[in-house]
């Protein structure tokens, strides 16, 4: 069992992947034609397979060729998130970061999105990603020192924010640990479609839906028990129009800056 074992059972119901940020992950993926997405839960943001190669692709043993080069594989610990795949996703192992069964320099990329806060050696997992990468590594993660700035998790629920303190890995440590990386902000859709912890800045009310709560690791991993005197507050304050009148400079942004990165590595 792993912790998704238990808190994924609805993930796909509210996470599911923004095309905006989908962009800039396929963007930092380059032009990599095998791809290892580590970490991998129900499969978001995984690049889609290849479009038909077109009638003048030349001969059969070309255009098998062409496919034999392109491919997508996916590995993750929890049987409930490989539950999630969607039929035609890309084959899975059910593995950790830390042992990956793949050989050394097997793959263009190897993507790690989200999830190296869950692991239990992150020094171990990185080694892996750089030893199975052949050309590029790109790892989504949070600066807490931003992520702790946002209203729900600064006004509301602290307690979320202590659970991130001890575990959150600083963009700037992974890149470290990759040999050196660029890091590139993500910023949030005010409509993002993915509904990780910061992903309703906008949209305060969703934050009070046990489903969508459910979705997010901060705060399923605290508990509604905990977590409820924080709730009850921003659900008051929802009504009388506080929040409203303390937030108003959020309402006319397009965009939110709540600590997501991007660390892009080229080996
Ligand atoms: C927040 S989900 C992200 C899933 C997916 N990458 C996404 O962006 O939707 C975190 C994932 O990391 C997985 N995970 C936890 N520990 C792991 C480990 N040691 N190695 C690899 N994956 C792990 C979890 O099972 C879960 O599917």
């Amino acid at each position: 069992m792993t912790v998704y074992d238990t808190i994924g059972t609805t993930y796909t119901a509210t996470r599911r992947p923004d095309p905006r940020i989908g962009a800039h992950i396929t963007a930092a993926l380059g032009d990599a034609r095998t791809v290892l997405n580590v970490g991998a839960g129900t499969g978001a943001y995984e690049p889609p397979a290849p479009p038909a190669p077109p009638a003048s692709a030349g001969s059969v043993q070309a255009v098998q060729a062409e496919f034999a080069e392109f491919a997508v594989f996916a590995v993750e610990p929890s049987q409930v998130m490989i539950g999630q795949r969607s039929a035609g996703s890309a084959p899975v192992v059910r593995a950790r970061a830390e042992a990956l069964p793949v050989a050394d320099n097997s793959v263009d990329a190897v993507m790690a999105l989200l999830t190296v806060h869950h692991w239990t050696d992150l020094e171990a997992g990185i080694a892996e990603l750089r030893r199975v990468a052949r050309h590029r590594v790109v790892v989504l993660t949070w600066d807490q020192s931003v992520t702790r700035t946002f209203w729900l998790v600064k006004d509301y629920l602290p307690q979320a924010a202590a659970l991130d303190d001890t575990r959150a890995v600083p963009p700037a440590r992974i890149a470290d640990l990759l040999g050196g990386a660029r890091v590139e902000p993500v910023l949030v859709p005010h409509d993002c479609t993915d509904g990780f912890g910061a992903a309703f800045w906008r949209r305060p009310e969703a934050y009070l839906d046990p489903l969508v709560r459910a979705g997010m690791s901060m705060l399923s991993q605290v508990g509604d028990d905990v977590l409820r005197p924080g709730l009850d507050r921003l659900a008051a304050d929802l009504t009388a129009g506080t929040w409203h009148d303390r937030y108003n400079d959020l309402l006319d942004l397009d965009e939110f800056d709540g600590g997501y990165r991007l660390v892009i590595a080229d080996l």
